[in-house]
């Protein structure tokens, strides 16, 4: 079966500096999804917003854009904004699962409310031909909520439906719940993508043989903690190419780099770095002691310092 890999949004890390820098490196994603745009009430799309979806930052890079609303006016406002900008599918998150979005009936607050997302869909399909796709949780209090969206959603030409196989009220916690996911496979037609906890290729192929219908796979954290992942899956193999740390510390370098010109302040900088090497230092023999060792850096003299360490240690 040819695998489609995807990567999940994920705010914070996986902008289009991220996404050009990974594609020029490491490659093996086929599409990125672009963090979601929010709006605050205003139908106004945000500098940021806009600098990510950029024609000309995302050249070579398929991508698709996102959005979270629980509301069918600014989804349409956003549709007509990124079709301007040349997409012509926009993906919808009923997944986040944070306190601040959840307790405003969106993210995953919205999967209980099947009505509100019928109501929200068919004025979407009525007024724009934009193509509609889902990520999901299966619920916020339970996985049970998603088998009531699931019938509402048949009713729409969806191009797929991404299950991040947790509920919301766990956040990041506790496993993936995979029979639930499959009690997903059983109540649809539309196509499903697998998301969650796909951190090694030996975890790939345990979901690729729970779930063998499934052929389009979401990476979201695993992506940042190990680059190399997406071609070792595509490639077969548990082996990183024998030239490591020099692809990683190019990659590191001409992010740092893009980084460095476009946040003010070393402080921004650091806190910037420092949130993805949380991840990167798991590809390290000492994923603990790396971590530490970036989070003492105080300034980007001793950073610089730092990483040079850490990446002669690993030769
Ligand atoms: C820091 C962070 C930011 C995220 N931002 C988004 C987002 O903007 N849109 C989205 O659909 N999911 C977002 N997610 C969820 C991930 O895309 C993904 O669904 C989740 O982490 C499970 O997949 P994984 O186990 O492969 O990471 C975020 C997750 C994290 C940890």
């Amino acid at each position: 079966m040819n695998h489609t890999l995807l990567s999940s949004p994920l705010q914070g890390f996986t902008d289009y500096k991220f996404r050009n820098a990974f594609n020029k490196y490491f490659g093996g994603i086929d599409t990125f999804y672009s963090p979601y745009i929010k709006l605050n009430g205003k139908l106004e799309i945000k500098k940021a917003y806009e600098r990510d979806l950029l024609p000309e930052n995302n050249l070579n890079l398929e991508v698709i854009p996102q959005i979270i609303t629980n509301d069918a006016d600014e989804f349409l406002f956003v549709a007509n904004y990124v079709k301007k900008l040349g997409y012509n599918e926009l993906n919808w998150n009923l997944g986040c699962p944070y306190p601040m979005v959840t307790k405003r009936g969106m993210g995953s607050g919205l999967i209980c409310d099947f009505i509100k997302i019928e109501q929200i869909l068919q004025k979407v399909h009525e007024q724009s031909d934009i193509i509609v796709s889902m990520k999901m949780r299966m619920g916020y209090e339970n996985s049970e909520e998603i088998l009531n969206v699931l019938p509402v959603l048949e009713k729409f030409p969806l191009k797929n439906i991404a299950i991040h196989a947790r509920i919301g009220k766990q956040l990041y916690k506790g496993g993936v719940d995979l029979d639930a996911f499959q009690r997903c496979i059983e109540n649809t037609n539309h196509k499903l993508y697998y998301n969650g906890d796909i951190t090694s290729v030996e975890k790939f192929k345990e979901m690729q043989q729970r779930f063998p219908s499934i052929d389009h796979w979401m990476i979201g954290r695993g992506l940042i903690a190990n680059p190399f992942l997406p071609n070792m899956i595509k490639n077969n193999t548990s082996k990183f190419p024998i030239n490591k740390i020099e692809i990683f510390s190019q990659f590191h370098e001409t992010i740092f780099q893009e980084y460095e010109q476009s946040l003010s302040g070393a402080t921004h900088i650091l806190l910037k770095m420092t949130s993805f090497w949380a991840y990167f230092s798991t590809l390290f023999s000492n994923p603990h002691k790396t971590f530490k060792k970036i989070k003492k850096a105080k300034s980007l003299k001793n950073y610089h310092q730092a990483v040079k360490e850490i990446l002669a240690q690993e030769h």
